[in-house]
């Protein structure tokens, strides 16, 4: 596995690859890998030569008052992971790579879509996303680009911003993966203490409780947020950031499930911000 710290490198690894006739697949991450990051690239050897993933923590996508400092890093586990999994190259850039001027005068914002949900209650998240998804576009240049589900909005902001801007590649999303209790993976999972752990599954518990309610004809979205509501708040460390149930396409708000939707919700446990979600009323 190729390691490459700087843009330059980067770009002529690319080209190198690009002379052999590879098709290239780009995983984008934070770090701190876990099955849910590693279940992309095994998407994406299927259906690609090489695959490229980045590691970078991205300022630009946290608030003032977020983990970016305390944000989970282990580059020597990473490495290794990320080598068994058979990624081709690691793009590990410095911040100052990324960002020789901090803020940068150039951002990327994607009306609508971003500005629901996670986006409501995380202002300026999405501009440090499609900004710095946007970066890594331009300098690894894949033919396709992999993202989890778990990150419903995300994927949905993303495959926006390609389509909008004319971006040259494919944006595939992979199905999330869960712990054997239901908990979808996540870098931030590691803040819990062993007693918020337990609690954590109350998320995917609420979502598969919707679901249930939804399957047995319950159409209405107040009703099917108040059970999840309960469920959630059975645990004492829980405290809801948002439960929402959303058209899978646009993001809008839904009185009633009648098509595909999205349930997502964010529950603070302790101090860490877990997000989860599910597709009801169509193809999962
Ligand atoms: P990060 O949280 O590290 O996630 C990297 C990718 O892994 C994202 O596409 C995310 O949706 C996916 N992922 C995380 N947990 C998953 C799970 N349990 N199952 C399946 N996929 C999972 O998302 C980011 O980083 C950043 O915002 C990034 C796109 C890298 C931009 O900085």
């Amino acid at each position: 596995m190729k390691i490459i710290h700087t843009i330059k490198q980067m770009r002529i690894w690319h080209e190198e690859e690009r002379l052999k006739g590879k098709r290239i697949a780009f995983v984008p991450t934070m770090g701190y890998l876990h099955e849910g990051h590693l279940s992309l690239v095994q998407v994406a050897k299927q259906d690609n030569d090489s695959v490229v993933m980045s590691i970078f923590v991205n300022p630009l996508q946290f608030g003032p008052s977020e983990d970016y400092g305390a944000y989970p890093r282990d580059i020597k586990r990473d490495t290794q992971l990320a080598e068994e999994a058979g990624v081709a190259a690691l793009f590990l850039p410095e911040v100052l790579e990324m960002y020789p001027y901090y803020p940068q005068l150039t951002t990327i914002e994607v009306q609508e879509v971003s500005e629901v949900l996670c986006g409501a209650s995380r202002p300026g998240h999405f501009t440090g996303v499609t900004t710095i998804v946007a970066k890594l576009f331009n300098i690894v240049r894949p033919d396709t680009a992999y993202f989890g589900q778990k990150d419903y909005q995300q994927v949905r902001v993303i495959k926006q911003m390609v389509q909008d801007l004319n971006m040259p590649l494919e944006i595939i999303s992979v199905p999330i993966k869960r712990e054997k209790d239901g908990l979808a993976m996540s870098s931030r999972n590691t803040y819990l203490s062993e007693e918020e752990r337990k609690e954590a599954i109350c998320l995917s518990e609420a979502l598969c409780i919707c679901r249930d309610n939804h399957d047995k004809g319950e159409k209405n979205a107040e009703n099917l947020i108040r059970y999840m509501v309960q469920r959630i708040n059975k645990e004492p460390s829980a405290v809801i950031d948002y439960i929402e149930i959303c058209d899978a396409e646009t993001l809008k708000p839904l009185s009633y499930v009648q098509r595909q939707a999205v349930v997502a919700l964010a529950v603070k446990i302790g101090r860490t911000r877990l997000i989860d979600n599910i597709i009801i009323g169509g193809r999962a």
